[in-house]
């Protein structure tokens, strides 16, 4: 007989999050609030809110205190509550706080300290099965560490059965020695929670209300307490100081290189490959050793960028080659655009198909149109340079009188000659020529010829009298 699936469970219980970020994180030694620190591209409590998205809660409480004003600030794009935790007396404290929002609220609860920013999907989906399937009242995921400093360690009576946590703090030296944590990641019942919750009293060593006590009481209440073992202990990893922050992004780091290879992009390197958890990148793109890709940037497929690179916010079309040492910022480049080596776009460039902006140009919020070529040693600024133009080395758009900035407009196909000062405002016609040397400060007519330098004086054999008079002496 052929065995039939069991279909699990038939009507999800409705699910809610807490993520728990009103600590100060005074092991971070920073002024910024430890779940706004930087990981990724994201501050590291972003990671916690983006998984509670893709789980598809109904509503995400995070709660605040530390630095509330500039945490709402940090998290505005991200469709969570806010939920303000006045005085951050331990982490049972915290969740208390979101007891009015979800009164009535009959479903189970994710709860996940904001420190955590590595939990996969898969994990917290284990969490979520396991607690319906045993129909606990709370569940938490655990985790065996060789070395468990710092972290809530996980008791068990003979049987193996859960007993609760001990803080490393309020832990004897044997209870030190247990290896199994509390990762700080726990799905509730919610209304036996907050019943719970009230229960809760001040920790002995620290006074704190601390989350984990909950576990017993719903437990001594007659509810099952059940447990996920993460195999993975790096999924799990609490952010407490600046050292497993960089632990945390160095695996998180690789997590993205990657899914990039998978997706059929070459990184030389993975070792030294930075790409946010934002950006994308189109696949036979080849990303040479120490490259650096960072915010929402998009990269388009075949693209070469080489060594040393920095790109942030942008948007990179197919075939463009990025030779070494390339900043760019906030800007667009098309497709088979040549940049670098040692160019520095600033934001708001527009650099049109076949362009090229080579080594030691600085550009700034400016086109270079289809096919123009600004080779070497230049600035562009608050310029609209047409198609095919060729701008000469050492070419500098004077756009800042001391007071205010001005545009420069230079149209299809002109010629710049090299050591042009251009003062705007200024505008070079189509198919106009800029002696070298030149500083133009009016407009050049299209197909005109424009010298703006001192007329060359050449005296003859004035060189060899000068010689010969000092030879006399
Ligand atoms: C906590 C757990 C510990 C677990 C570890 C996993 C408690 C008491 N201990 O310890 O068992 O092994 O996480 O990483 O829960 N927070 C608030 N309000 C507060 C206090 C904390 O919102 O009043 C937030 C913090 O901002 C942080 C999270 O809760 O995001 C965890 O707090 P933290 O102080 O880092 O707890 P741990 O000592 O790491
Ligand atoms: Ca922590």
């Amino acid at each position: 007989m052929p065995r039939t699936k069991t279909i699990f469970p038939p009507v999800l219980p409705e699910l809610c999050a807490v993520v728990m970020a009103a600590g100060q994180g005074t092991r971070m030694r920073s002024d910024l609030v430890k779940v706004l620190h930087p990981m990724g591209g994201l501050p590291m409590v972003g990671h916690v809110l983006d998984l509670c998205a893709r789980l598809g809660v109904k509503r995400t409480l995070t709660v605040i205190g530390h630095q509330a004003e500039r945490v709402r600030e940090a998290l505005a794009t991200y469709s969570v509550e806010f939920i303000l935790q006045q005085d951050q007396r331990g982490t049972a404290h915290a969740v208390l706080q979101t007891e009015a929002a979800l009164q009535g609220f009959q479903g189970d609860v994710l709860v996940i300290n904001g420190d955590v920013p590595l939990l996969t999907d898969a994990l917290a989906e284990t969490l979520l099965h396991t607690h319906r399937k045993a129909g606990a009242q709370a569940t938490l995921i655990t985790t065996m560490l060789d070395n468990p400093a710092g972290y809530g360690r996980v008791l068990r009576d003979r049987r193996g059965s859960f007993k609760g946590i001990v803080e490393e703090v309020e832990a004897t030296a044997a209870q030190r020695r247990v290896k199994e944590i509390n990762s700080g990641i726990y799905c509730f019942n919610a209304r036996r929670l907050f019943a719970a919750l009230h229960q809760v009293r001040p920790s002995a060593v620290k006074g704190e209300l601390y989350l984990p006590e909950v576990l017993p009481i719903l437990g001594k209440a007659g509810g099952r307490i059940a447990t996920v073992l993460a195999d993975d202990p790096r999924e799990v990893l609490g952010i407490n100081t600046r050292a497993e922050l960089a632990e945390a992004y160095g695996i998180l780091r690789l997590r993205v290189v990657n899914r990039l290879m998978e997706a059929g992009v070459t990184c030389v390197d993975p070792a030294t490959t930075y790409v946010s958890v934002l950006a994308a990148v189109g696949r036979d793109t080849v990303i040479y050793p120490h490259v650096q890709v960072e915010g929402r940037t998009e990269i388009g497929e075949g693209c070469t960028i080489h060594s040393g690179c920095r790109i942030r916010e942008s948007r990179l079309g197919n075939r463009v080659t990025v030779l070494d040492g390339c900043v760019i910022r906030e800007s667009e480049i098309a497709d088979e655009a040549v940049l670098g080596p040692y160019a520095h776009l600033r934001p708001e460039c527009r650099i049109r198909r076949k362009a090229k902006v080579g080594n030691f140009v600085e550009v700034k919020k400016s086109v270079i149109g289809e096919g123009s070529k600004v080779p070497h040693l230049t600035y562009v600024g608050d310029s609209t340079v047409g198609e095919r133009v060729n701008i000469g080395a050492g070419t500098i758009t004077c756009n800042y009188d001391g007071f205010g900035k001005f545009q420069t407009v230079i149209e299809d196909e002109a010629f710049i000659g090299s050591n042009t000062s251009l003062v705007a405002p200024v505008r070079i016609g189509r198919g106009a020529i800029v002696a070298a040397g030149s500083t133009i400060t009016q407009e050049v007519a299209p197909d005109a010829l424009a010298f703006g330098r001192a007329q060359q004086v050449n005296k003859e054999g004035r060189a060899a009298a000068i010689r010969a008079a000092r030879a006399k002496k």
